[in-house]
């Protein structure tokens, strides 16, 4: 028996009343089924799809297979429902951009959606129907490997690049045949693990997870995220696989969300790990109750569900819920009306659009640290140029942490950038190894850097040394990188260093010593190229880091948005002694090395006449901020301005900054526009004492900027009510 199951083999469920039949026909064992996911490596496969014990395989690629799979889910078994089939697709597809952190650095929202786009298009035509991604979590320790997969230390920020990444990846489409689901991700505070080490325990205030780290969740579910995945960490002892209050109370009932919540990689297995679960049944039992839908890999549904229901441990009435929401997915996507998915060589590809995209996109997610006496932008018919360091040539690394079916053949390096833009190809020599301390061509590069007039150093981190367990406690150059970098300043030439990583480097010897810097992060498959266009001014840098890039690994976490304290250090940063018996060190000044939001351009731009139009406004209402942009440079480039607030006087204690809008702006040299903000008052509330979201009323500073340490400053007030007087 099946619901009208077409000759062809397609299978149709449009209606919710088709869903209830079909779930009214489901013995325990299918629904169970239907709440287990496998990997793709399972030996079984093939009996478990026709038995109905499998709803969703992760990390398929392979469309024939997948569409051979979904044929015997459809066909073969019992009621013919298809599978859903879920893939890590982070950055980029076949077409890799760079990672999620430097996405961000870009602050444009259109093109970050549009290689969420891209990413779920080529997805889609290999047979993916769910995306493991956007990566939400806001991260503010850089020690932790998966800040590269993130946008940042800020909660507005990162919720609009979610925002923006689940559009992306919703919106495409098979010419309608099939849709893509996103899956926000991790379901929560993952990046507030202690010491940045992955998977480490947690434990934030109720406040802190409300303020800080749900909002990006909130802002997923409001574009209209089908999914969401849950995280491995615990809050306050209790792993969030079996959360009730995170699970049922926030994300069901607070937050509205109706979508299909995933555990991560064996996390219900890993209950036993944690010490919540004696065995997988009790695992399963905790995870049931706390509203985890599918269990991704663990066999604990699989085995343990039907019985748990049968022994009246487990209410049959939850399980019902999940397998609904399940069933709606798979709806949702059209996979019941057509699972088949055809082959990416019989669709057309625009690949050049895509490849387009990507080197747009790597060029905008560079950041300009410094540039010293304007040693930057090169002339591309520079002579003598030396390209020095172990990523000048490399291409593997610059796909990032997530590679999916990326190749580092389709990768342009640096060297390839350069030699395509510069009249002549550069020197090149590695001078050392990423890692390893042995390196044969040092001596080389220092002779070839006597040649030279200018230096380009390409050092930074490998691939590998970001991305889920990848933390690291030492976050300078490593291997003899920074050795290299001082023998070669020794030189006394301008040296330019292109810092290639996975998050902000602990570098401050080169931020002091070396006269210009280019934050590249690993930035795809266009990298070198993008990294090329900006050294030579084809393009001019228009990133501003969303991480702040700290002094030293002891500052973290080091973010903009830190509270005042009762004994704040006072002036632009805290050296040895100078301020005794203040919230700061004896030894380094408490401000990061590169702020929140700071980024250059090869022109200069100019704020002025910070306007305040709602000096006193009610919380339902809007405050309006206008400030004149000018380009006072030479020439045409883009200024993310950027607004922050503070609430002076709360019922709790309110951080010194908040950025609550930006806009990126377009300016030819000599040219001027009146940016105008609006910022709905409602936005600039928090949970009060009673844990109770609001707008309260009091005075506000407000500052419109370049970044996170420089702007305007003028004041405003929010008050309880609207004066009589005043209409
Ligand atoms: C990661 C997730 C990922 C999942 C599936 C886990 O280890 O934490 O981010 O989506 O594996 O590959």
């Amino acid at each position: 028996m099946n619901n009208s199951r077409s000759q062809s083999g397609e299978n149709t469920l449009r209606n919710d009343k088709q869903i209830d039949d079909l779930l009214a026909k489901m013995t325990l064992e299918e629904k169970a089924g239907q709440m287990n996911q496998v990997g793709s490596s399972k030996s079984d496969i093939t009996d478990l799809i026709k038995t109905g014990r499998i709803g969703s395989i992760l990390s398929i690629k392979d469309v024939k297979k997948i569409n051979h799979f979904q044929q015997i889910a459809v066909q073969q078994s019992r009621l013919g429902i298809p599978l859903l089939i879920g893939n890590d697709v982070i950055h980029g597809y076949q077409t890799l951009f760079p990672i999620p952190l430097a996405q961000a650095c870009s602050w444009n929202l259109e093109l970050v959606e549009k290689a969420a786009r891209i990413a779920a298009t080529e997805a889609l035509r290999e047979g993916t129907s769910w995306i493991y991604a956007p990566m939400i979590d806001i991260a503010r320790d850089p020690r932790w490997g998966r800040v590269a997969e993130g946008a940042g230390e800020d909660v507005f920020l990162a919720g609009q690049i979610a925002r923006a990444n689940v559009r992306g990846t919703q919106r495409a489409e098979d010419a309608g045949k099939h849709k893509v689901a996103a899956c926000p991700k991790h379901f929560v505070a993952y990046g507030a693990a202690e010491a940045g080490k992955d998977y480490n325990t947690v434990d934030i205030s109720e406040r802190t997870l409300r303020d800080i780290y749900l909002p990006p969740f909130q802002a997923a579910f409001a574009e209209g995220a089908y999914s969401v995945m849950v995280s491995f960490n615990e809050i306050a002892g209790i792993p969030s696989t079996a959360n009730r209050f995170l699970l049922r109370t926030i994300l069901r009932d607070e937050l509205g969300f109706t979508g299909v919540a995933i555990s991560d990689y064996y996390a219900i297995g890993e209950l036993l790990a944690h010490g919540l679960a004696s065995d997988m049944r009790e695992a399963a039992l905790k995870s049931i109750q706390a509203g985890i839908d599918i269990d991704m890999v663990s066999d604990a549904y699989i085995d343990y569900l039907p019985e748990l229901v049968r022994s009246g441990a487990v209410d049959e009435k939850l399980v019902d819920e999940a397998v609904r929401r399940i069933l709606v997915l798979k709806q949702k996507l059209g996979l019941f009306e057509n699972f088949h998915m055809e082959p990416a060589a019989e669709i057309s590809t625009d690949t050049k659009e895509y490849r387009e995209t990507a080197l747009q996109l790597a060029c905008e997610s560079i950041v300009l640290l410094k540039n010293e006496g304007a040693l930057l932008p090169l002339r591309p018919d520079q002579k003598k140029v030396a390209l020095i360091g172990p990523l000048g040539k490399d291409k593997a690394s610059l796909l990032g942490c997530w590679k999916c079916s990326g190749s580092a053949d389709r990768v342009e390096s640096l060297y390839e950038g350069l030699s395509a833009v510069m009249t002549s190809e550069p020197e090149f020599v590695e001078g050392c190894h990423v890692l390893n301390k042995e390196s044969a061509s040092f001596k080389q590069a220092i002779a070839i850097a006597k040649k030279a007039e200018v230096i380009i150093l390409a050092i930074g981190e490998t691939d590998a040394m970001s991305g889920e367990a990848h933390s690291r406690a030492h976050l300078g150059l490593p291997g003899r990188q920074q050795e290299l970098v001082e023998a070669i300043h020794a030189l006394g030439k301008p040296v330019i260093a292109v810092l290639m990583s996975g998050r902000p480097l602990v570098t401050p010897w080169i931020a002091e010593h070396i006269p210009a810097i280019i934050q590249a992060w690993h930035g795809g498959d266009r990298a070198g190229r993008a990294i090329a266009e900006i050294l030579c001014g084809r393009a001019n840098p228009s990133g501003k880091l969303v991480l702040s890039i700290p002094r030293s690994e002891g500052q973290i976490p080091v973010y903009y948005a830190h509270k005042n304290t009762g004994r704040p250090a006072t002036g632009k940063g805290t050296t040895q002694f100078e301020e005794p018996f203040r919230s700061n060190y004896l030894d380094i000044p408490n401000s990061p090395q590169f702020p929140f939001g700071h980024g250059l351009s090869y022109t200069t731009f100019a704020y002025n006449d910070l306007e305040i139009k709602t000096p006193s406004l009610t919380a339902v209402e809007n405050l309006i901020v206008t400030v004149h942009l000018s380009n006072t440079g030479a020439r045409p480039g883009i200024e993310t301005a950027q607004l922050y607030v503070q609430d002076l006087v709360g019922n709790i204690t309110r951080p010194v900054k908040e950025l609550k809008a930006f806009q990126r702006v377009a300016l030819s040299p000599g040219e001027q526009k009146t940016i105008r903000f609006e910022v709905p008052a409602s936005t600039l509330g928090f949970h009060d004492i009673q844990m109770r979201y609001q707008t309260e009323p009091g005075d506000f500073k407000v500052w419109v900027g370049p970044n996170s340490a420089e702007g305007l400053e003028e004041k405003f007030t929010i008050m309880a009510k609207r004066a009589a007087f005043q209409i």
